[in-house]
């Protein structure tokens, strides 16, 4: 039981769909969670705090004082409380709100206070569903990470047919369990990670490089580690963070550094995501001198570095699964099944220069991903922090 002991905060909102709410409470509270509805003033002219206190034990909140005694409800203490926020139904005023931060009422500033993760069920009908400002708020809503429980397509309350019911009670506990068993999926797992560029040196002041910024390899690192991995990320030269508290940082600037950190690490790990562009080359040697302007010409020798992936691709156990990265630019598929063999690799995404929005850089990505046995999946362009969740289960679970 997934659900068991946790503690759900039930935002209500006014919609007629509020009525469902209601079968919602008491189902979640079947799986065992404990449930604190927090409903909007309109909420309650559909329906009662009684009719929701009933069903789940515990005082309905929705004003920020209780009239007459004085009492303050802490939205903060209830943003702490929460395992999750569930705001359904959500109407396109609640939506707009929590888009915008406008805090203007308990259900507001319980969301803005929330630690744990919020999913929200859009109830509305169609025209307000497909209204240009309902499709932003709900991408502003995803860009924080919440979670849309899309509304189904029927008969709505106006008796028009469209897009825009809220999604049935059932439904919308199968989504909260399957987000539960998502977010610990990774747990008792531990995954190394390499990400961003490597920095081969030429002198005290100059370096070979390349234009990786790391963020896919982060976003795949926090993403593991929001799924109950315990992260290992070696990271080359970049000015990211990383938040989360499962994840262990070992900074390396250049390939032979970051091979070192690799292979010390890769033993006792269940899976190897292999995200940095790594240089295939360095100079035979660095000066210790930083190196003068002199004729016409400079030639600096290069030497091949060791190749991290195929290194680990010696090393790998059967029960070890290895993920690689392809930027190409030219026969793109065939390149790709190359790299996967000739480094023993589970699977690899090839994401390419010639989509715009892709690779380097930039915030967003579009790959596909290959396995072994010959099998393509393509994806969309999506932020980098999406395309990390298709990469984690497509290749993890
Ligand atoms: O051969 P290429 O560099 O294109 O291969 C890309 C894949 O190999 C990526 O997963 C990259 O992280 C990895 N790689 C590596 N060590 C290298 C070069 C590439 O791990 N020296």
């Amino acid at each position: 039981m997934v659900l068991k002991n946790k503690h759900i905060v039930l935002g209500i909102t006014g919609s007629i769909a509020a009525y469902k709410a209601a079968s919602l409470a008491r189902l979640l509270i079947k799986e065992g969670a404990e449930v604190q509805i927090v409903i909007t003033p309109s909420g309650k002219e559909f329906i009662t705090p009684v009719t929701l206190s009933a069903l789940t034990g515990k005082a309905v909140v929705s004003e920020f004082f209780t009239a007459n005694d004085g009492t303050w409800h802490s939205h903060v203490d209830l943003g702490l409380w929460a395992d999750m926020m569930v705001v359904a139904p959500a109407t396109a005023a609640t939506i707009g709100k929590m888009a915008n931060g406008i805090a203007d009422n308990m259900l507001i500033t319980t969301y803005m206070s929330m630690k744990a993760p919020v999913l929200v069920a859009p109830a509305m009908d169609l025209d307000m569903f497909a209204h240009p400002s309902t499709t932003r708020n709900l991408d502003i809503l995803r860009s924080y990470g919440n979670v849309i429980i899309e509304p189904a397509s029927g008969e709505l309350a106006s008796h028009l047919i469209g897009k825009g019911r809220m999604e049935e009670p059932e439904n919308i506990v199968k989504s909260i369990k399957e987000y539960f068993e998502k977010r610990d999926s990774l747990s008792k797992k531990k995954i190394l990670i390499t990400a961003g560029p490597t920095y081969e040196k030429i002198d005290p002041v100059r370096f070979i490089g390349n234009y990786s910024s790391g963020k896919m390899g982060f976003a795949l690192a926090e993403e593991c580690a929001n799924r109950g991995a315990e992260v290992v990320l070696i990271a080359g030269p970049v000015s990211l963070s990383c938040k989360h508290p499962n994840i262990s940082r070992i900074n390396v600037e250049s390939a032979d550094e970051m091979y070192e950190a690799a292979t010390a690490n890769f033993k006792d790990v269940d899976a190897a995501i292999l995200c940095a562009a790594v240089a295939d080359f360095r100079p035979v040697e660095a000066s210790d001198k930083k190196i003068k302007r002199q004729g016409d010409n400079l030639t600096l020798t290069l030497v091949p570095n060791k190749d991290i992936a195929a290194r680990l691709g010696e090393m790998k156990q059967e029960h070890q699964k290895m993920i690689g990265f392809a930027l190409e630019t030219n026969d793109e598929e065939r390149n790709a099944t190359d790299k996967l063999r000739r480094k023993n690799l589970d699977y690899i995404v090839l994401n390419s220069l010639n989509d715009a929005g892709a690779g380097f850089k930039v915030d967003t990505n579009k790959i596909s991903i290959l396995d072994r046995s010959g099998n393509r999946v393509d994806f969309q362009l999506k932020p980098k922090a999406e395309v990390a969740k298709d990469i984690i289960d497509t290749t993890l679970l």
